[in-house]
C-alpha cells in the first residue's frame, strides 16, 4: 500500500509549470497524499529519468514541452488518441508495469468549454496556429461535430500538412471570409515569441468568442486584440486546471472539481 504517491512533471525547462500547485489541491480535495515535483528533464536524460522514475516507485507524469513527442518513443502502450496526435501528456502504468501514454489536453479544452458554456456543436471554428498545441485539441473538437472546423497559420505552407493529417476530421484550410466564425482559438506561441499578428478581421463581430489556450501574460496580447471586436475572450487557464484533472482521473480513477483552484 503506498502512502504518498509520487508524481511529476518533466520539461525544459519547467520551473514555471503550474501543475505541482494545481495537483496538490487534487490530492486534498480527494484526500490522496502526492508529493507532485517539478523536474528538469533534458532531452539526453529524458529516457533514464523515465525509466528509473516508474521503476522506483514514481505513480504518474506529466510531460510538457519540449519532450511531449519524444516521449512517446519511450511509452510500451499509447492511446488512440496519442497515435493521432503523435504527442502525449500524461505517462503512467498499467497493471503489467508497461508505461502508459496519454493525452488529456483535448478532453481539457472541451471540459472548460463545457463549463464556460461555449457550444461548439454546429458552430464555425477557427483555429490559428499549426503546431503542437493547435494539433492537441482538434481530434476532440472533431468529436463534437462543428459545422466548420478551420485552421489559419502564419506559415501558410504548414496548413495542408495538417489539413491531410486530420483529413478524417473534417479539418479544412480557413479561406472563406465571408463565413461568420462563432469561435476563434489562439493555438500559437505569439505570446512567448513576439507580437501576435492576424491580419484578417471579417467574419468576426462581437457574437464572435475567443479562446487563448494560454494564460496569464502569454494571452495578453491575443485578449487585447480579440477586445476590439468581442467582450467574450478567455484565456486558457480553466483549460490547464481541466486536463490536469483528467491526468489526476488517469492515475486515480477520480476525477476532481476544477472549481476554487488557486495558482
Ligand atoms: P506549440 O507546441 O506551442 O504549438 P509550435 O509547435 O512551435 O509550438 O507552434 C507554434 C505556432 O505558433 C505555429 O503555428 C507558429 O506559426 P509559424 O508556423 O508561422 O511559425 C505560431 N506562432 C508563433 N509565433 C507567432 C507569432 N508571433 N504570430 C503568429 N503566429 C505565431
Amino acid at each position: 500500500m503506498i502512502d504518498v504517491f509520487k508524481l511529476g512533471v518533466i520539461g525544459d525547462p519547467v520551473e514555471h509549470s503550474l501543475s505541482p500547485a494545481i495537483h496538490h489541491q487534487f490530492g486534498q480535495q480527494t484526500n490522496i497524499e502526492l508529493a507532485y515535483k517539478a523536474y528538469h528533464v533534458k532531452k539526453q536524460e529524458l529516457e533514464n529519468f523515465i525509466q528509473a522514475f516508474f521503476k522506483n516507485g514514481g505513480h504518474g507524469l506529466n510531460v510538457t514541452l519540449p519532450h511531449k513527442l519524444d516521449c512517446l518513443d519511450l511509452a510500451d502502450i499509447v492511446s488512440d488518441e496519442v497515435r493521432i496526435l503523435g504527442a502525449a501528456n500524461t505517462l503512467m502504468l498499467n497493471d503489467e508495469k508497461q508505461i502508459v501514454a496519454e493525452s488529456t489536453d483535448g478532453k481539457g479544452f472541451i471540459d472548460d468549454c463545457t463549463e464556460k458554456k461555449i457550444q461548439i456543436e454546429n458552430k464555425n471554428i477557427l483555429i490559428i496556429g499549426a503546431g503542437g498545441a493547435s494539433q492537441s485539441i482538434i481530434p476532440s473538437i472533431a468529436y463534437k461535430k462543428p459545422n466548420r472546423l478551420m485552421i489559419d497559420n502564419r506559415s501558410k505552407e504548414k496548413i495542408t500538412p495538417l489539413v491531410q493529417k486530420f483529413a478524417e476530421f473534417g479539418v479544412e484550410q480557413f479561406n472563406d471570409l465571408d463565413l461568420e466564425i462563432d469561435l476563434v482559438i489562439n493555438a500559437t506561441s505569439a505570446g512567448f515569441s513576439g507580437p501576435f499578428q492576424w491580419d484578417i478581421n471579417r467574419g468576426l463581430s462581437q457574437k464572435t468568442i475567443f479562446y487563448d489556450l494560454s494564460y496569464g501574460d502569454a494571452s495578453i496580447e491575443f485578449l487585447n486584440w480579440s477586445n476590439k471586436f468581442s467582450d467574450k475572450t478567455f484565456d486558457g487557464a480553466g483549460m490547464l486546471v481541466a486536463q490536469a484533472a483528467h491526468s489526476f482521473n488517469l492515475w486515480f480513477n477520480k476525477l476532481p472539481s476544477t472549481k476554487n483552484i488557486n495558482f
